[in-house]
């Protein structure tokens, strides 16, 4: 059985399904604080093996260990923890809490179990403001606000653990911007309040929740003006996790790894791509750059075909027409409970 921490969350959510058509039976650990219940029923109905859930803190010693304790656990999947960049620069302490405790006390608890199998989502924004793209593993490093920095500290803690003991295997996945939805809608992503992410802001406009997208910025130095970044389809994500693990189980050691397209995408292409997909106008008004964004990111893939046989296969009409497809049958996303 696969631990999947933060598995209600979006991109936990979807990679346990991947898990499950891949045969292995999940336990999820989620305290709910920016997820609902209601992902639980979704996920077990499309699910074809075992979705077992318990509602807690990654913190929490006792939780940890009873669970360790219940579950033949081979192998945690790590996804819990605060992602809301604005928010760290208000809220570091929590967000060092919630992301480094947190990692901590699982890895602890991992220690004290004898599980040393742990798949973490690391970020893109471990990249700070590199602008060298095609963006390889190797690229320098550094944090550009407290979420990033709490990213930037856990993928140290795990190469120094890995160090002092090398029955651990580790996978750090350097996620660049994931999208879209799983294709039968039922689950997908459900932000609180304004959406700070450009799709959902999209899918929202489109869905006429809301008047229409600031774009950030038309004059970078990029094709049309706007920010270029590296969409990918959530469930190519998780299968990225998938073939992660196999890789571990197949070769040990430590692997640091970029999970993207390798093609980057302009905000204006976005908008078009979304308004062919949902036959939807996108009204739009170019605004004053975002602070803290860079003109391009995207991610060097050749690491990730050789190292985990993996690459991602669905297009940008795939992303639009899946995010559509859950935005319409979940206008209000997910029910409360
Ligand atoms: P999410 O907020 O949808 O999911 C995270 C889940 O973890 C939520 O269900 C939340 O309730 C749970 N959680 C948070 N703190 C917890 C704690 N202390 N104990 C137990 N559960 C806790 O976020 P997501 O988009 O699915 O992201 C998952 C991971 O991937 C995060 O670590 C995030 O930093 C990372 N990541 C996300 C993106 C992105 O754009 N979505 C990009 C790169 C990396
Ligand atoms: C994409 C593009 C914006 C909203 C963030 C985090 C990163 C990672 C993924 C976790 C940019 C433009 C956006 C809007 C816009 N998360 N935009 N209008 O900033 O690449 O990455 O999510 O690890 O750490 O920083 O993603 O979706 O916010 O923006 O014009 O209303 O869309 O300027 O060019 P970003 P995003």
């Amino acid at each position: 059985m696969i631990l999947v921490t933060g598995g209600l969350g979006y991109i936990g959510s979807h990679a346990c399904v991947s898990l499950s058509n891949a045969g292995q039976e999940v336990a999820i650990l989620d305290n709910l604080s920016n997820s609902k219940a209601s992902v639980l029923q979704r996920l077990r109905g499309i699910c074809p093996n075992s979705v077992r859930f318990e509602k807690g803190d990654i913190r929490d010693k006792a939780t940890l260990s009873r669970l360790f304790g219940t579950y033949q656990i081979s192998a945690v999947m790590h996804f819990a923890g605060l992602k809301a960049v604005g928010e760290s620069t208000k809220s570091p302490i929590s967000y060092y809490d919630n992301n480094i405790g947190g990692t901590l006390c699982l890895l602890e608890a991992m220690t004290t179990a004898g599980v040393k199998t742990l798949v973490f989502s690391s970020s893109a924004t471990v990249y700070g403001d590199s602008c060298n793209v095609p963006i390889p593993e190797e690229s320098l490093r550094s944090a550009t606000n407290p979420y990033g920095r709490s990213k930037l500290f856990i993928e140290d803690i795990l190469a120094d653990l890995h160090s002092s003991d090398d029955q651990w295997r580790i996978a750090r996945l350097r996620y660049f911007n994931p999208v879209g939805a799983h294709e039968s809608a039922r689950i997908g992503e459900d932000p609180v309040g304004i959406p700070a992410n450009l799709m959902p802001y999209i899918a929202q406009v489109a869905v006429g929740h809301r008047e229409r997208l600031n774009v950030f910025g038309g004059d970078y130095p990029t094709r049309d003006g706007t920010g270029v970044r590296d969409y990918v389809h959530v469930m190519d994500l998780a299968e990225g996790h998938v073939a992660a693990l196999r890789a571990l189980q197949r070769q040990g050691g430590m692997l640091t790894v970029n999970l993207g397209t390798g093609s980057g995408t302009s905000v204006l292409e976005i908008i078009d791509a979304f308004s062919r997909v949902s036959h939807r106008d996108i009204p739009y008004q170019i605004v004053e750059r975002r602070p803290g964004d860079v003109a391009q990111c995207y991610a060097a893939v050749a690491h990730a075909e050789r190292v985990l046989e993996w690459k991602a296969k669905r297009n940008l009409a795939d992303m639009c027409a899946d995010h559509w497809r859950w935005q319409v049958e979940n206008p209000n996303g997910y029910p409360q409970s």
